[in-house]
């Protein structure tokens, strides 16, 4: 019995157990129903007392000895590929991302417009001749239509990629009745050399207001609210511009002070920071629009959010706004 003992016990511990085959084998040559140790046990039944008193302690220590053995194997790594996923272990939390700065400067826009009745808008941005030129009263040799400026689709040259968010005022206007008050966002292309200051694509926030007795007065007005609500300034002025759809044309500027370096470089020195293009709906365009231009008038501008948002966070140049470059979005997480 004693050399029995003996064997069985430097059996156990010369079995390697390294691999998950293995420890499944030492569990059916030693552990299972009719392994080693339960023939050890059999053997050890068939003994008289005396015999029994002697050897129990050790028989049980050699089932031990198995058993240990066993559990050890099932813990190292390599066996642990066999044992479940433990599911109720917390997750590893994400980071969260950033918004693009682009995004808060048009949400803050579209914010503020709604404050005061504005709905938002959209149209495609694939755009045929009619919604980006014809219907906004470009001439038919306006030199906007130009090869230089526009990107035409090449097998339907009745469609480009827009130029301006101007087109989505007609697709409104062809959709709605008056009262109209719309804010569009959206991406426009044209066709420019790439550079710090300028991208063959950027986006363009578009507003439209056509009511009964809408008045120049009127586009001033909210023209000033939206400079006071997005930058806090409360002064703006005016200067003579020409686009084919609004006559009067205007360009706005806000009035940004010189208090310090930044402002003068801004400003290139006047004080004056230029925010956008607009003016009184031609009543050519409403016809076109099917709106009736004796009974209705209206306003409408069209400013770039990468001009705002190069201004506002100080960015360098306008590529970084497509570069997709962590470094770059993540200052801007949590705003
Ligand atoms: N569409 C003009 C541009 O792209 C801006 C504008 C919009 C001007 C609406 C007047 C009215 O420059």
């Amino acid at each position: 019995m004693q050399s029995t003992i003996e064997n069985l016990i430097e059996e156990i511990n010369n079995y390697d157990v390294s691999n998950p085959d293995q420890a499944e084998a030492f569990r059916l040559a030693f552990l299972s129903r009719k392994g080693k140790v339960s023939q050890l046990f059999d053997t050890f039944k068939l003994l008289p007392g005396e015999e029994k008193k002697i050897y129990g302690k050790s028989v049980n220590e050699v089932k031990k000895l198995a058993e240990t053995k066993f559990k050890d194997a099932q813990n190292t790594k390599v066996n642990q590929g066999q044992v479940r996923p433990d599911f109720t272990r917390p997750v590893k939390s994400s980071t969260i991302g950033s918004r693009h700065p682009l995004s808060i400067i048009r949400d803050e826009i579209i914010d503020i417009f709604a404050r005061i009745g504005y709905d938002v808008s959209y149209g495609p941005e694939i755009e045929d001749d009619w919604h980006n030129f014809s219907a906004l009263n470009f001439p038919e040799e306006h030199p906007a239509r130009d090869m230089q400026d526009t990107f035409f689709v090449e097998k339907s040259p009745d469609f480009a990629l827009r130029t301006h968010t101007s087109s989505v005022q007609v697709r409104v206007m062809e959709n709605q009745k008056p009262p109209i008050r719309t804010i569009s966002p959206g991406r426009v292309f044209r066709n420019e050399a790439i550079s710090a200051r300028s991208h063959c694509f950027f986006h363009q926030i578009e507003g439209l207001y056509i009511d009964e007795n809408v008045s120049f007065a009127d586009l001033k007005q909210t023209i000033l609210y939206f400079a006071e609500q997005f930058f806090g300034k409360s002064k703006i002025r005016m200067r003579p511009s020409y686009f084919p759809f609004t006559e009067p044309s205007a360009e706005v500027d806000v009035y940004w002070g010189l208090n310090n370096e930044v402002d003068y470089r801004l400003t290139k020195g006047t004080g004056w920071l230029e925010i956008m293009g607009c003016g009184m709906v031609d009543p050519a365009v409403l016809q076109a629009s099917g709106i009736d231009s004796e009974k209705y008038s209206g306003f409408a501008f069209g400013m770039g959010i990468e001009r705002i948002a190069l201004n506002r966070y100080q960015i360098p140049d306008i590529r970084i706004f497509s570069e997709n470059d962590q470094r770059f979005l993540m200052q801007f997480s949590g705003k």
